[in-house]
């Protein structure tokens, strides 16, 4: 993930703000705790997460034990689509962030989270950025959607449009939902690196599940800290790589600058509604 914040590499890291794994130092704690999220990750995707992704895990070998190594991972994964998995000391500026996708390389956080943060952390770790992101990008349509994606993003910054772009990867990349004959499945990776939301963002009846709407996404605020309001679902990765790398944005920044932004919960006229949330989850009065 990207971010504004100011924009020279830290110590140690590379002019493109790249810095070794290091897979040495990981201890054996590391590893274990990346053995316990993928495990109970893992056998409740098995028919909730969409047969790309878990085609993605087969094809990438990620089942074997330990936290995986960057090279050898990026070697599998470029084999297969052309993309390679970068470590990164954290959240990156939004225009190195860009720049690497619009060069099929995905950058991916070294660290692990400790032992007390399994079900929650704020900032990506390597069990988000590598289980979450990655098997997608062995798939070759989601692949072409990230590179043109990263591209969107450096053109975007022209725009003065990033906000609105970001909602689109928030609502796809993070928390993106596809339709399937066996019915919807997860594809988001804040989704399926999450125990509670793997669940929560099928089965539960609170959230809002819409069917996918560009012009409509790029004014829809969401929540970075708590469960989506919301979720959209896209008909197939060729129709979300069609409708966005076809689509010339600039219009749309321009006539959505105009109009307000759309709650994390709201229900339009034409939104192409797959279930309407009770959002009693996120009417409790302990979330308040
Ligand atoms: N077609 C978009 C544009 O004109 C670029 C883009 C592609 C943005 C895919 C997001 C995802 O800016
Ligand atoms: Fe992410």
């Amino acid at each position: 993930m990207a971010s504004d914040h100011p924009s020279t590499p830290p110590p140690g890291a590379a002019a493109d703000w790249t810095v070794p794994q290091d897979w040495a130092s990981y201890t054996p704690a590391d590893h274990a705790t990346w053995d316990t999220l993928f495990a109970r990750q893992v056998d409740m995707l098995r028919d909730r997460a969409a047969p790309e992704f878990l085609a993605g895990v087969d094809i990438l070998r990620l089942s074997r034990p330990g936290i995986p190594d960057f090279a050898e991972l990026s070697e599998r994964l470029h084999r297969a689509t052309g993309w390679e998995v970068v470590a990164v000391p954290g959240l990156v500026p939004d225009a190195v962030f860009f720049e690497h996708l619009a060069n099929r390389r995905f950058v991916a956080g070294r660290f692990i989270r400790r032992p007390d943060q399994l079900d929650y952390l704020s900032e990506p770790d390597v069990f988000h950025d590598v289980f979450g992101h990655v098997p997608l990008l062995a798939d070759p349509v989601f692949a072409d959607y990230m590179q043109a994606y990263g591209e969107g993003g450096l053109r975007a910054q022209g725009f003065d449009a990033l906000t609105n772009l970001a909602r689109l990867y928030w609502y796809t990349v993070e928390f993106g939902l596809v339709r399937t004959t066996q019915g919807l499945r997860i594809y988001g990776a804040g989704i399926v690196s999450s125990r509670g939301e793997s669940v929560f963002a099928l089965d539960d009846p609170s959230p809002n599940r819409l069917g996918f709407d560009l012009a409509r996404l790029l004014r829809t605020d969401y929540h970075i800290d708590t469960y989506q309001q919301s979720y959209f679902v896209i008909d197939s990765f060729a129709d979300l790589l069609d409708q966005t790398r076809n689509t010339d944005f600039a219009p749309l920044y321009a006539q959505v600058a105009g109009l307000p932004a759309l709650a994390p919960d709201a229900v339009l006229p034409h939104d192409r509604v797959w279930h309407r949330g009770t959002q009693a989850y996120a009417r409790q009065p302990s979330l308040a």
